[in-house]
């Protein structure tokens, strides 16, 4: 539980349903899923939100185009891709929203209506440029120059394509009052945007000045209606960043249910973000909130981006590679380990299945998946498949008991601050000691001595040993990669021994010797799998 005693609550950003996901959009997921499942893992009540951004020009064009109605194509997007990619990704999301469901809707214009009753909103003209791929009126500072077939014309940096201008009188909202506000709050919680230079963007952002910002179009109707002037709709970002609270039960009573589901949630612990949609987050949103008086969320995480050929990823620009793509190949632990692993999250990182095929077959089939396998084997060969007792410990066997302790405090460090490359790096500087150690102790030498008493009982110690350390790891791996965690959880025959791998708790892993002798070990399918020869086509 957090400081205020609600829940851990965690939110990705929701998805523009214009097209299928690809790589850059999973990221976001797996990341936010891995946190809360670690945060699981702590003992803590958590919540965790994701879901689909459905009105707009954009997704309204692109069902246009396709010939059908924008709420036909936004139930058909969700239902064939964005609710499936959540199981291809191994998610655990607790609710999932849709801004057309009418529980957004009626609390997004109740909202509304609050805020214009509080004075916050006016009616004004409004003519400038606007970008329907970011969905954003954008300042003029902010475009580029065209050239070659976009020459003379003023382009959206982030799509390469023109914007276009507006011309409408519109709702807007006060935001520029809230400037002193903000930087006072960022002042007091240097942390409530991270990583720092994306603390340091906002900030710089606000002191150069806001304007108030237009929160509805006349000219277009697919999207939520103004509730005291129906010929506007709510501009797509104001309603999208709603969801957060909307969701979870914004502005109920407190005697209904979504009412004390608010109190028990809200505010958001952590808003991850691309770095593309930061100041939405970081400016506008909190504005809406103190404009409303609502507490503000802990934190908005801003991540860098998936580059192919050195730019962003994007199904606009035909770079999109589809999750399913890269998981027929490596399989969904390692999607799931390979983006939080290889690339600090914050910055950008660049896609290459070089890159990939050589981590995998270094850190996940020759590292963890060869130590479980050589474990489960020797348990199998020497002992029947019986775990051993262990004898009296060496000084082998306690330093790796001490080298636990290391990595479960690091891990959670790295964890709790969003450092995935250190918390998974921690776990895997154990991995790599509970390799060395088996390949020292040589329990296969141990073996060959037979009857050997002394050497029996060192070898049940080794075998012990390996697999009490193959207990912690599965606990520890399992918020990144937890289908491969439990299937080795099994393997060692801690499901037998221990019960779920999911009722483990982070702040026992450590204490040493859970495993109980006896239990059933199984050798199975290799956890990482040698690759198929070929990357895929287009690859
Ligand atoms: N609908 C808005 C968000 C509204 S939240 C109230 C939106 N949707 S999006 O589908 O375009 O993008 C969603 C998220 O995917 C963003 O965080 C964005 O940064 C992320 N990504 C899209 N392409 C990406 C990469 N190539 N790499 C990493 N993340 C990327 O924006």
């Amino acid at each position: 539980m957090t400081p205020t005693g609600t829940a851990f609550y965690v939110t990705t950003p929701i998805y523009y349903v214009n097209d299928a996901p690809h790589i850059g959009h999973a990221y976001t997921t797996v990341a936010a899923d891995t946190i809360c499942r670690w945060h699981r893992q702590r003992g803590e009540r958590v919540w965790f939100l994701t879901g689909t951004d459905e009105h707009g020009e954009k997704v309204l064009r692109t069902a246009q185009a396709a010939g059908v109605s924008p709420q036909a194509w936004a139930d058909r997007l969700v239902a064939e891709h964005w609710k499936p990619v959540l199981a291809t990704l191994d998610i655990a999301n607790d609710d999932f929203i849709r801004t057309t469901e009418r529980r957004h809707e009626v609390r997004v214009q109740r909202f509304l209506t609050q805020l214009k009753d509080a004075g916050h909103i006016y009616s004004g003209d409004y003519e400038g440029p606007y970008c329907v791929g970011c969905e954003e009126f954008k300042l003029p500072g902010d475009l580029v120059a065209g050239t070659g077939e976009h020459a003379g014309l003023q382009l959206c940096p982030v799509h390469s394509r023109p914007v276009e201008t507006v011309a409408e009188t519109n709702w807007f909202f006060r935001l520029s009052a809230f400037a002193e506000p903000l930087l006072a709050h960022y002042e007091a919680h240097p942390t409530a945007v991270a990583p720092h230079s994306a603390h340091n963007e906002v900030v710089a952002f606000i002191r150069s000045g806001l304007q108030d910002l237009s929160i509805s179009r006349s000219s277009f109707d697919w999207g939520i209606p103004v509730p005291w002037d129906p010929s506007q709709v709510v501009y797509v970002w104001f309603d999208a960043l709603l969801n957060y609270a909307t969701a979870v039960g914004l502005g109920d009573s407190p005697e209904l249910p979504g009412g004390s589901k608010f109190a028990g949630t809200w505010p958001a612990d952590i808003h991850l973000v691309g770095k593309d949609i930061l100041r939405f987050h970081a400016v506008i949103w909190p504005a809406m909130l103190m404009a409303a008086g609502l507490p503000l969320p802990g934190q908005v995480f801003a991540h860098g981006w998936l580059l192919v050929g050195g730019e962003k990823m994007s199904k606009s620009k035909l770079t999109g590679i589809s999750p399913d793509q890269v998981i027929d190949h490596f399989g969904v632990d390692a999607f799931r380990y390979y983006f939080l692993r290889a690339i600090q999250f914050g910055q950008d990182g660049s896609f290459s299945w070089e890159d990939m095929t050589a981590r995998y077959t270094a850190e996940l089939a020759n590292g963890l998946g060869n130590l479980a396998s050589r474990a489960t084997a020797m348990v199998g060969k020497y002992c029947g498949g019986v775990l051993p007792a262990p004898g009296a410990y060496a000084n082998a066997d306690l330093a790796l008991a001490d080298e636990l302790l290391a990595a479960v405090q690091d891990a959670d460090a790295g964890y709790q601050r969003l450092d995935f490359v250190e918390g998974i790096g921690a776990v895997k500087r154990f991995i790599d000691a509970v390799n060395l150690y088996v390949t020292e102790q040589e329990p296969w030498a141990l073996a060959k001595r037979g009857d050997d008493p002394v050497a029996r009982e060192r070898l049940a110690t080794v075998l012990y040993t390996t697999c009490e350390a193959l207990r912690a790891i599965a606990v520890l791996h399992n918020a990144v990669m937890p289908r491969a965690m439990g299937r080795m959880w099994s393997a060692i025959g801690a499901q037998e021994g221990l019960g779920p791998i999911g009722e483990q708790r982070l702040a026992d892993v450590s204490a040493w010797g859970q495993l109980p002798p006896g239990v059933t070990v199984t050798k199975g399918a290799a956890l990482f799998p040698r690759l198929p020869e070929e990357a895929p086509a287009g690859a």
